[in-house]
């Protein structure tokens, strides 16, 4: 398995894939639903935002372990389009954090050799948001290490309509005929063109909700939902998903030859 990180630039050994998994039968592609943040915060008598302080510790460890363990890409839900709705306070704490996050990582990501890109309605972000993601998007764009996606003011019905408005758009103008607009024409309209579709995706604090996340995208997926909540998501919580997927049979709506 090629081992995409420059290892002389970690300050952490690599972690090695544990025993009882199959390299050879991992998911190309994971998604999270990062949830539980609140919860874990409440259990301990702290402010809820102390938890999404910590869920962002979980999500680092989450994209070296999957790098470790040979995953192409991890795309991660950090914030949908309903979630301007949480108090003020709370949307701005989110907002600085991403900030700080993004500032304080860039020069891990590039050493590591990750490809960072984020999907969603960024112009609704805070302009400076905005210009980091802009830096870290360009001074990764060529990595060839592990994909990573971060959904940021993401709905994926919003990205949904916004597909049918381009399409639309290219029919009126006279560039596309409606009758060659087929499955592989929408998705190559979506912000994930050129993306595999998640095989896994992994929701934590046992809630068993898609909330309008890659709704087009998760259409074959295996569904992984534990009761972990995600700032206590490690080592073992990400090889318990992925044995579970191991040892699933995807069919594809077809059947087992
Ligand atoms: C939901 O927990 C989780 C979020 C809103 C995600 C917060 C984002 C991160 C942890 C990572 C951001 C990382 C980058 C790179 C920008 P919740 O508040 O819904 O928990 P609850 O259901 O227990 O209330």
């Amino acid at each position: 398995m090629s081992r995409p990180l420059v290892t002389a630039a970690r300050s952490t050994a690599l972690s090695s894939l544990p025993a009882d998994l199959d390299p050879g039968r991992l998911p190309a592609h994971v998604a999270v639903i990062m949830d539980g943040n609140g919860r874990w915060a409440r259990q301990r008598g702290l402010p809820r935002v102390m938890g999404h302080r910590q869920g962002v510790e979980a999500l680092k460890s989450t994209l070296r372990l999957c790098s470790d363990w040979g995953i192409a890409t991890l795309t991660a839900y950090a914030f949908s389009t309903e979630n301007w709705s949480r108090p003020g306070e709370e949307v701005s704490f989110l907002m600085t954090l991403f900030e700080g996050v993004l500032a304080r990582e860039l020069e891990g990501l590039e050493r590591e050799d990750v490809r960072i890109r984020f999907l969603g309605d960024l112009t609704a972000l805070p302009a400076g948001l905005q210009s980091l993601i802009e830096d870290a998007t360009a001074r990764t764009a060529s990595n060839a290490g592990i994909r990573f996606n971060v959904c940021t003011n993401y709905g994926s019905r919003h990205e949904l309509v916004e597909v049918a408005r381009e399409l639309a758009r290219r029919v009126q103008r006279g560039e596309l005929d409606p009758e060659a607009i087929d499955e592989a024409a929408f998705a190559s309209a979506l912000q994930t063109a050129g993306e595999s579709d998640p095989d896994l995706l992994i929701r934590t604090s046992g809630e068993f909700r898609l909330s309008n996340f890659l709704l087009w995208q998760l259409a074959y997926a295996e569904l992984h939902i534990t009761d972990v909540l995600w700032p206590d998501f490690d080592a073992v919580a990400l090889a318990t998903a992925l044995g579970d997927f191991q040892r699933r049979q995807r069919r594809f709506g077809g059947v087992l030859s």
